[in-house]
């Protein structure tokens, strides 16, 4: 692991760059007063919505909601993360991006150096041979019989390892620090006992996959025989620069092939990757023969609001695919999606997508199963929903999962959704629920076990939040709300916010987005809600009038069911008052 980067380096750095050339060299900007003008990137439109202001190093789209500084619009346009996109900016201004280490983390990256540097020469070589090799038509053949083109093999830098011990040793183990680089790396075996070749190739005979990491480095490869040999797929082992568990076949091709990716979808072989990319669906990435994790899936997550995940239609694909769905509930934030997508019987998507090409594909793919909707039909093949007392176990098996959702509006609607099909009222469920502890969240990163108010409180602000976003996006939403008085009386930080906004909203009914924020930022909202404009993720296209309606209501809801509990505990207090008033000196003396 590289050191970290010195805060001041960064600071240093946005003091170097002007935000208005940095963006524009993507779109191009016209000044318009004091600021600049132009077509956003991050979304289609005819006339400029997109704004940038030099004094304040900042961007923001009136359509789309985006913003942010220099950095933030590098790591929304290019899909990179915070350190690429420093380092991307340095180089762009010629700086070298200093990192503090200790001693130790030095002498490691050095030495994972040495092994990234074979690994790149493996690949070469391997790719070589592709061309060049006396045996390459064999490799060639199978290759053209799978259905890929010369480019594909190019992108993913497809190789061959020809037969034989000892090809890669010679070639690239030139002395004895290669050689040990080498080993390290996974691509020799070391067999003291075998007199003949104590040290050989890992790979022979074999098509080559290289994996690559974020960073586009080779850290390991696959290997497939050319037959029906067996092992079919033989990988590299774990090294120092390759931990299987969290590697992702495909993406770092993903993300250089696609200019805005929108969704993952996650499959299970090499060649069903590399198959799907050849149909034009460059989107999808394989775990590297373990089933999909969390860990993988919060990568995906930082990257796109959408996976879909693909399975086999047998019974097998589906207990896969419940497996990655307790995976997902504990990243399913509102405004994230997963599905999942069954496959016909023996096909695997390499085959379906040469059964039935690329726009037959994109069409599953488009109405694959929501996770709702599997969550309950798997849930309800295992009891028997005619009964009372089946829909009651539906109830009790499913609350362990919904529990692991983040709590917001997916989780109040998964809630809901469970009350319908079991007949409980979804507040007895939840609170049946909320006696096993809650895994924490995102949203929550302390144990919340035995502080349920703060909890509440967090969830509240949230939401406020969400709607403020909402109303930017669509004033006009506002015109039907007529619940202030209630909402002013909910506990909540940012719900003052909430309430200023469609205020203002509410003023200038004909408003249109760009019209309300300028309002807003001549007022001392206007930096509050920039930083909260930066914050907020989510900027939905449609249903954006429903969103806001369910916010409200829940908000509501929630503040209703207080005050009901309230008004009970009040009425049971003046019977209970009024009955000793009855009977003086009773059991229940005053306090
Ligand atoms: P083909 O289409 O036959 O090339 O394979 P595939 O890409 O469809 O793979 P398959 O569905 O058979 O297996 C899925 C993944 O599991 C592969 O991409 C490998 O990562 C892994 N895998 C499959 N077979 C083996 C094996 O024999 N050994 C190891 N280590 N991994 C394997
Ligand atoms: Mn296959």
């Amino acid at each position: 692991m590289a050191g970290r980067i010195p805060q001041s380096f960064i600071d240093d750095l946005l003091g170097r760059v002007d935000i208005v050339d940095v963006i524009d060299a993507y779109t191009t900007l016209k000044k318009a007063g004091k600021n600049y003008k132009g077509l956003c990137p991050f979304h289609s439109e005819k006339t400029p919505s997109f704004s940038v202001e030099p004094d304040k190093q900042f961007y923001y789209c009136f359509g789309c909601g985006a913003g942010g500084n220099a950095l933030g619009f590098l790591m929304n346009y290019e899909n990179l993360d915070y350190v690429e996109a420093i380092e991307k900016l340095a180089a762009q201004v010629g700086m070298e991006v200093p990192r503090e280490e200790s001693s130790v983390a030095q002498q490691t990256r050095e030495k994972n150096q040495a092994l990234y540097d074979v690994l790149q020469q493996s690949a070469r070589y391997y790719q070589a041979q592709l061309r060049q090799h006396p045996d390459k038509q064999r490799a060639i053949d199978y290759l053209k019989k799978r259905g890929l083109s010369g480019e594909i093999a190019r992108d993913f830098a497809l190789g061959y390892a020809p037969p034989g011990w000892s090809n890669l040793l010679e070639a690239v183990g030139t002395d004895e620090s290669q050689k040990k680089a080498l080993l390290n790396a996974g691509m020799l075996i070391e067999n003291p006992d075998n007199k003949k070749h104590p040290l050989y190739d890992r790979f022979r005979d074999r098509i080559i996959y290289p994996i690559r990491d974020n960073r586009g480095r080779i850290i390991a490869f696959g290997g497939r025989v050319l037959g029906d040999d067996k092992p079919k797929y033989l990988n590299s082992p774990e090294t120092p620069v390759f931990h299987k568990g969290e590697e992702l076949y495909g993406l770092y091709e993903a993300r250089k092939n696609t200019r805005k990716l929108e969704r993952f979808l996650i499959v299970e072989g090499y060649m069903d990757v590399i198959a799907l990319a050849q149909h034009d669906i460059s989107y999808a990435v394989a775990t590297l023969g373990t089933a999909t994790s969390t860990n993988h899936l919060r990568r995906l997550f930082k990257l796109v609001p959408e996976v879909v995940f693909c399975f086999d239609g047998d019974n097998a694909g589906r207990e896969a695919a419940w497996r990655a769905l307790e995976q997902v509930l504990p990243l399913m934030e509102d405004g994230r999606t997963a599905r999942f997508l069954f496959l016909p019987d023996g096909e695997d998507p390499d085959t379906q997508v040469r059964k039935v090409g690329n726009a037959a594909f994109s069409k599953q793919l488009g109405s694959a199963t929501q996770l709702a909707e599997f969550f309950f039909q798997a849930l309800g093949e295992k009891v028997d929903m005619n009964s009372l007392e089946g829909r009651a176990r539906l109830g009790k098996m499913a609350l362990p999962y919904i529990d692991k959702i983040p709590r917001g509006i997916y989780h109040q609607l998964i809630l809901d959704q469970l009350g319908v099909i079991t007949g409980v009222d979804p507040a007895r469920l939840s609170a049946m629920g909320s006696t096993s502890p809650a895994p924490p969240t995102a949203m929550d990163t302390v144990s919340v076990r035995n502080r349920p108010p703060a909890r509440k409180r967090q969830i509240d602000k949230s939401l406020c939040m969400k709607a403020v976003n909402l109303i930017l996006l669509k004033p006009s939403i506002v015109a039907t709300i007529g619940e202030e008085d209630e909402l002013a009386e909910i506990e909540a930080p940012d719900i003052g916010l909430l309430l200023q906004v469609i205020a203002l909203a509410k003023q200038h009914p004909a408003s249109s987005t760009p019209e309300l924020l300028g309002r807003i930022y001549a007022t001392p909202l206007g930096s509050q809600l920039t930083q909260l404009l930066n914050r907020e993720q989510i900027t939905p296209t449609e249903g954006i009038e429903q969103e806001f309606r369910e916010i409200l209501a829940h908000l509501l809801e929630g503040h209703r069911r207080r005050q009901s509990h309230h008004s009970f505990l009040e009425e049971a207090r003046q019977k209970l008052h009024s009955r000793r008033n009855e009977a003086p000196g009773g059991e229940n003396g005053p306090e």
